[in-house]
């Protein structure tokens, strides 16, 4: 038999599988199979969770508020970072959805997430439909899993209802120290940081995680009293006096023993590389509690692959929630 067939063979899949690969970026061939576990576990959840009422998102279910925003590119930006959306001075309709991760009462400490799909968006995306760029973030600047197997183990735990024992597991008191730490009582949806803890190119040399930063010139208070829903009294007391600003800002990765693509659950250090502020996002004063805000809100599918190739999410992590997003928001607007 001749040996080097099959070893030319594998030399070239080895080849095109690295050359398809961003620096940093390790897979390990697994993570389809992965996707589909995951797949399968987060419908068993929601499926328990929402068994007599309409399906929601198995993340970031209660909406806490959905607007139409402005997002402007600024025009002083440095000319590496003026990559894809942010390589011109433009100003994009889009849309915003603030939200609860885990709880429907806001008297409890939760982590809130942001949604962004910006429109108008001229470019062919890597995935989805043309015309869109989403983007998604978290209210804390790392996620509780290093990696999509970490995540697995978790949802598996929730739905086998003994998350308790999974985190008191020794191996996975970084995991429980994060949940903890990242819940908070927040003054305002408004007025708090929002990172995207995975990475994504800028260009085709770069990678940067983002963050949304508040540059609004009013601040809610904490209510004495925390209520169901005090979260959307400060919105809506917030936008009846002014207009909400937020910076949105890129951070470059360095190098990858630092700021590693394939670890979700470590923090890019801001000292070694500060956050630059790339575009604006404003949320003019407006109604937002309507009917049919809160039905556009509760069936747009965000995905972070609606997205330009100069944005393409990067690593395992983000790798895997390309199907786990499609699926489930498929399978959650379908059922409604
Ligand atoms: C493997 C890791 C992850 C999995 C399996 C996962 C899973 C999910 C699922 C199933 C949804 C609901 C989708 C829908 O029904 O439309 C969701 C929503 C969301 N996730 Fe993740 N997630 C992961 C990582 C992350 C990360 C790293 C972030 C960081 C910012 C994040 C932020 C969000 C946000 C903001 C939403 C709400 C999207 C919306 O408004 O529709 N997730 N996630």
């Amino acid at each position: 038999m001749n040996v080097t067939a099959p070893l030319l063979v594998l030399l070239l899949i080895s080849f095109f599988s690295t050359a398809q690969s961003f620096p940093g970026e390790s897979f390990t061939g697994n993570e389809d199979d992965l996707a589909l576990q995951m797949e399968k576990a987060i419908k068993q959840v929601v499926q328990q969770r929402y068994a007599d009422q309409s399906m929601k998102r198995f993340n970031q279910a209660k909406s806490l508020g959905c607007f139409n925003a402005t997002f402007t590119v600024n025009e002083a930006i440095s000319p590496e970072l003026k990559q894809g959306l942010f390589a011109r001075p433009v100003s994009y309709p889009a849309l915003v959805r603030f939200a609860s991760a885990s709880t429907t009462d806001d008297a409890k400490k939760d982590l809130r997430g942001l949604s962004i799909r910006v429109s108008d968006v001229v470019g062919k995306p890597v995935w989805g439909k043309s015309g869109y760029q989403d983007f998604l973030l978290n209210s804390h600047p790392v996620l509780f899993a290093s990696t999509p197997e970490e995540f697995l183990a978790f949802i598996e735990a929730q739905r086998d209802d003994r998350v308790l024992w999974h985190l008191l597991t020794p191996t996975n008191w970084d995991s429980l120290y994060t949940l903890l730490v990242a819940r908070e009582h927040h003054t305002s949806p408004f007025d708090i940081v929002y990172w995207s803890t995975t990475p994504y190119q800028l260009g085709s040399q770069q990678a940067v995680k983002y963050a949304v930063k508040p540059c609004s010139n009013f601040e809610s208070e904490l209510p004495d009293e925390l209520t169901n829903n005090y979260l959307r009294a400060a919105m809506r007391q917030h936008l009846a006096l002014t207009d909400v600003c937020f910076n949105f800002m890129v951070q470059r990765q360095t190098n990858n023993d630092d700021m590693p693509i394939e670890d979700a659950a470590a923090k890019w250090s801001e000292q070694a590389s500060p956050l630059v502020s790339v575009a604006q996002l404003l949320i003019k004063q407006q109604p937002f509690i309507s009917a049919d805000a809160i039905r556009q809100c509760e069936t747009t599918e965000f995905n972070p692959w609606q997205s330009l190739p100069e944005h393409k999410p990067l690593g395992r992590m983000n790798y895997v929630r390309k199907h786990v997003y499609y699926a489930l928001s498929r399978f959650r607007n379908n059922q409604q």
